[in-house]
């Protein structure tokens, strides 16, 4: 195999484990939101439903960027464990750090070639949503475990997801949300 082809292999394979992770965790937000209505948590389920907007962008951006390398986007949902809305958003911080810290700059750096600038564009623009959404749930933690229901996490707080990006903004936490889907 020529240097260029194993490159593109190795970038389309963690395409397709980055479409997954996003796939899943889009599902797994859908039940913490319920969850979080159902515990009058409404700002949490807001989040959670943000979320779910966001990696919905992030999967099809990835999916995008797979068709282009000739692949076929696609993968299997799993079980979801709904918990309480403390451990559901304990669940989900687990989930982004790893995101953050491992998975998305892992694959950017083993992205490489020309072709590949897609790939790395999707890969970046994902890791950089993940952040907010792991600095949202870390807040959003620290409320829930303080019971504070008079709050963004207990009152209905809107999102300003950006349709591109799948960047999630809280207008308690961040201004700038100019031309951003609002999602509650
Ligand atoms: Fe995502
Ligand atoms: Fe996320």
């Amino acid at each position: 195999m020529s240097q260029a082809v194993a490159e593109k292999s190795a970038t389309l394979a963690n395409l397709l484990a980055a479409y997954e992770g996003e796939s899943n965790a889009r599902a797994k937000y859908d039940f913490f939101a319920a969850k979080a209505d159902a515990e009058g948590w409404l700002g949490a389920a807001g989040l959670f439903r943000a979320a779910v907007r966001a990696e919905q962008i992030h999967a099809a951006n990835h999916a995008r960027v797979i068709k282009q390398l000739g692949g076929e986007a696609r993968c299997e949902i799993y079980a979801v464990e709904v918990k309480s809305t403390l451990a559901n958003l304990k669940a989900a911080l687990a989930g982004e750090q790893y995101e953050v810290d491992t998975m998305y700059p892992g694959f950017i750096a083993e992205a490489s070639g020309s072709d590949v600038a897609l790939a790395k564009r999707t890969f970046t623009w994902a890791m950089e949503a993940e952040k907010t959404h792991a600095q949202l749930f870390q807040e959003a933690i620290d409320i829930v475990e303080l019971r504070i229901k008079e709050s963004w996490v207990g009152l209905p707080c809107a999102f300003y997801i950006c349709a591109a990006c799948g960047q999630a903004r809280c207008p308690v936490c961040n201004l700038a949300y100019d031309k951003f889907e609002v999602i509650r």
